[in-house]
């Protein structure tokens, strides 16, 4: 069966998004720029790359290898030409994360920004416990009283994907990480329009 995502535009993802009401596209970006910043890391893995926002963020000198994972392949190839700046590190994978069998590249930070909600906790342990990343730092989305796609002129897009979403509990993700021995080192909340909230959460592997 094909995954929902596979059918929304691009475009039509990134312009509800980004809309002023919505500003998740913008308060993603930003978050993502702390998220490759705060580590002094050589290789990060981002999961559900989509069209690569933040990725100016990356610094070919200092960054050996970004991998980008999406199951959307237009996604990726929209990303790879819009970063020819990055050809030397970043390298694109089409994955259905859904699969527990792939197995993910090593690397030591994973970005998992708007992505569990559609794989689920269980699945993203399946993936940590086979790559074991030194830090994985996640954004999950919490809705106040309101349903998970704000309203806009392109929410009929995204229609399918309630058939495989679901809001991912902060404190069922902490205990789960916690018993592949990943502790929380930073949790930030970033209040959107439209009673929605951004949680970001980072966890580090324990010794
Ligand atoms: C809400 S978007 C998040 C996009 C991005 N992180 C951002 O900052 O804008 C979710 C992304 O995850 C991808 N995705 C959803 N389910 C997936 C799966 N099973 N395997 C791989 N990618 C998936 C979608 O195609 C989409 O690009």
């Amino acid at each position: 069966m094909t995954n929902p995502w596979e059918k929304i535009s691009l475009s039509d993802y990134e312009e509800h998004m980004k809309l002023q009401d919505i500003m998740q596209l913008q308060t993603l970006n930003k978050i993502m720029q702390n998220q490759i910043n705060q580590y002094p890391v050589k290789t990060i893995t981002i999961l559900g790359i989509a069209g690569g926002n933040g990725l100016e963020y990356i610094n070919p000198e200092k960054h050996d290898k970004v991998y980008g994972i999406d199951i959307n392949k237009a996604y990726l190839e929209i990303c790879k030409n819009r970063f020819p700046i990055l050809a030397s590190c970043l390298e694109l994978k089409a994955i259905d994360l859904m699969d527990i069998n792939t197995k993910l590249p090593k690397s030591e930070l994973i970005i998992a920004n708007l992505l569990i909600e559609y794989i689920g906790v269980e699945t993203l342990i399946k993936h940590m416990k086979q790559t074991l990343p030194k830090v994985i730092s996640c954004v999950i989305q919490k809705n106040i009283d309101q349903e998970f796609v704000s309203s806009s002129p392109y929410q009929q897009a995204f229609q399918d994907l309630s058939s495989i979403h679901t809001d991912v509990h902060e404190e069922l993700l902490v205990e789960c990480l916690k018993t592949i021995n990943y502790k929380v080192i930073v949790r930030k909340e970033y209040l959107l329009p439209n009673k929605k909230m951004f949680i970001r959460i980072d966890f580090k592997m324990m010794r």
